[in-house]
């Protein structure tokens, strides 16, 4: 990777992920990109450009003047939001990763997407779930996310893109709010946990999801781009996991640092009911084996940092 444009670059992931890149590759290489334009160190310390992933024209423009050589596409309407807006998550997330697949094909540049793991579903094996298993997503963000590791895996076949992804789970983080996904609670949990020292949480107890912290979701993402690309069999989406949380077992986290705190529960029937068509716990072996994956942080580790942050 010599000079990477990035969609979505102002959201939870691209936020950290444009720094993080910045830092390796040299401010001046990493072009962000985004549909707004904040006052943001993303929009105001380096290249930044309005991009909105519907416009193909000017995302190949902008591919042409800076001389990307590789894309990485974090545009989208996540799982929650999509659920309350079907046709439009459709719209978006299919059209957007389209036209980045056909820039990516006709400059010759690397692609990334991350998939999710909400490209299972309800009748995939919920513990240990393999690499290559049953993928019958019943969400509409499931399916954008299935529909786009097969489009993935085409390119790269037909067209010789060199197309990589991961599966996230849910990611935490501190810098920037979570976007809609059905995983924000953790989050949500440890902010709340920092300010009022109680949290009503909208996922029963019991839901156990997937989560990573960001830092080694950042570390996942170059290390995949950065893997030698004949050793990987299954480019568009390995499987990566950190930690498989409930919201009891998180809340037992955030009490050794803070004692005191007190966890609710009032469930959202929407998000519930996405997490319940999730697995509970990721095999992650493959990302292991062909570029390995390592991720750093513990429940723990990952608490403390978070709360130290948030205060
Ligand atoms: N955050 C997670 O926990 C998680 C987990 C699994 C997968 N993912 C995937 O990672 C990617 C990024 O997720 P995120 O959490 O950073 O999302 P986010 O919602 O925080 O950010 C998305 C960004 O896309 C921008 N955007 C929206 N419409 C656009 C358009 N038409 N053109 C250009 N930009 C537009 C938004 O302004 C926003 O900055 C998504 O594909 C998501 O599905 C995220």
């Amino acid at each position: 990777m010599k000079r990477i444009l990035i969609t979505g670059a102002l959201g939870q992931i691209g936020s950290e992920l444009t720094l993080s890149l910045r830092e390796t590759y040299g401010k001046d290489k990493v072009i962000a990109t985004d549909i707004r334009k904040p006052d943001h160190e993303v929009a105001t310390e380096g290249p930044f450009e309005i991009l909105d992933v519907m416009d193909q024209k000017r995302m190949s423009q902008l591919v042409s003047t800076h001389r990307v050589d590789t894309i990485i596409h974090l545009a989208a309407l996540l799982s929650a939001k999509a659920e309350l807006n079907p046709l439009f998550a459709w719209n978006l997330n299919m059209s957007g990763l389209l036209n980045v697949l056909e820039t990516a094909k006709e400059f010759k540049t690397k692609f990334f997407a991350p998939s999710s793991i909400g490209a299972f579903g309800p009748t995939t094996p919920k513990n240990a779930t393999p690499q290559n298993t049953i993928q019958r997503p019943t969400t509409m963000y499931g399916i954008n996310k299935l529909t786009g590791e097969l489009l993935a895996d085409y390119y790269f076949r037909r067209y010789g893109v060199d197309c990589r992804g991961l599966r996230f789970p849910g990611l935490i983080s501190y810098k920037t709010q979570p976007g809609g996904g059905t995983t924000d609670y953790a989050v949500e949990m440890y902010h709340e946990a920092v300010k009022h020292r109680r949290y009503t949480s909208y996922i029963k107890k019991g839901t156990y999801l997937d989560m990573m912290y960001m830092p080694d979701a950042l570390a996942a993402i170059i290390q995949l781009m950065e893997a030698d690309g004949t050793q990987l069999k299954n480019r568009n989406a390995y499987n990566v996991t950190a930690m498989s949380l409930d919201p009891e077992k998180l809340a037992q986290s955030i009490r050794r640092e803070i004692p005191e705190f007190r966890l609710d529960y009032k469930i959202d029937s929407v998000r519930q009911q996405i997490a319940d068509s999730w697995p509970n716990q990721l095999d992650a072996s493959c990302a292991k084996e062909e570029w390995g994956f390592k991720p750093t942080f513990t429940l723990d580790r990952m608490t403390k940092e978070m709360i130290k942050n948030i205060m």
